[in-house]
């Protein structure tokens, strides 16, 4: 199905096709770069299918796992231990089983506010990318998958909440979530969203046809503020389009 100007939108059949579509799109953007690769990740239950998936054949061993690096694009400020926490969620969906360990790079929570911590995630990713300046014509990350909450939030960026319009910092901290969890959060901002290869946003099951009819209709919210500066695709199950999409 077409998309507006600057996405893709593929439509699949249940969340399992979904998550496998997911992982063969990231296999191909792995197999189309032979140096050091990074990905950032995202939390919430929409990707859990996916991450599970990559830790099972034939994805494991399709994983160069020793050249890919995984990132979080944002943080739920709890502590490692917790489930809620979006990295850990990860880890234990399948990082911990495939990963090494210092390719994993969670967004720290602990004996730090979450300024402190978006100041530290900044300069891990700096550190990493090796420049403090963005390069249009070097993308920070090969893939950045993405979610869409109830309120058009993606990452932490809530509608209306001053993160959205930074342009300077690429990471910042959040004081009060619009959507459960109610704790403060740590959230990449659009710039540093926006430099990768391709943004992929995974949107399953019924509950989110009230606002994927928002975001298909163009309306000014995060998710759809939310692109990337190479390619953009949105992979919905059936289930999320709104009526007026379907058999598009
Ligand atoms: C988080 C997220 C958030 C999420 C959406 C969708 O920390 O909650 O990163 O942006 O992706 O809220 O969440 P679900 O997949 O649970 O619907």
């Amino acid at each position: 199905m077409a998309g507006n100007d600057h996405r893709h939108v593929i439509t699949v059949s249940g969340s399992a096709a979904l998550a496998k579509m997911a992982a063969e799109r990231i296999l191909a953007r792995i197999a189309a770069n032979h140096d050091r690769l990074a990905i950032c990740l995202t939390g919430g239950s929409s990707p859990k299918q996916l991450y599970q998936l990559l830790a099972t054949e034939p994805y494991r061993s399709r994983i160069p796992w020793p050249r890919v690096h995984w990132f979080i694009g944002d943080e739920r400020f709890v502590g490692p231990d917790d489930p809620r926490n979006n990295m850990t969620m990860a880890r234990r969906a399948f990082l911990d089983a495939c990963a090494p360990a210092a390719n994993i790079h969670p967004i720290p929570t602990e004996g730090v506010n979450p300024d402190e911590a978006a100041r530290r995630y900044e300069l891990i990713l700096q550190s990493f990318y090796g420049a403090d300046r963005l390069d249009p014509g070097k993308p920070l990350f090969d893939v950045v998958l993405m979610g869409v909450g109830p309120d058009g939030h993606t990452a932490s960026l809530f509608p209306l909440y001053p993160a959205i319009a930074e342009t300077g910092r690429w990471v910042v901290g959040v004081a009060e979530a619009h959507v459960e969890p109610f704790v403060p959060r740590v959230t990449l901002t659009l710039p540093a969203l926006a430099s990768c290869r391709e943004m992929l946003f995974e949107v399953a099951g019924s509950e989110k046809r009230a606002i994927l009819t928002r975001v298909l209709a163009g309306e000014n919210l995060p998710a759809n503020q939310a692109r990337s500066a190479g390619e953009t695709f949105w992979l919905v199950d059936e289930a999320a389009l709104p009526e007026n999409f379907r058999g598009q």
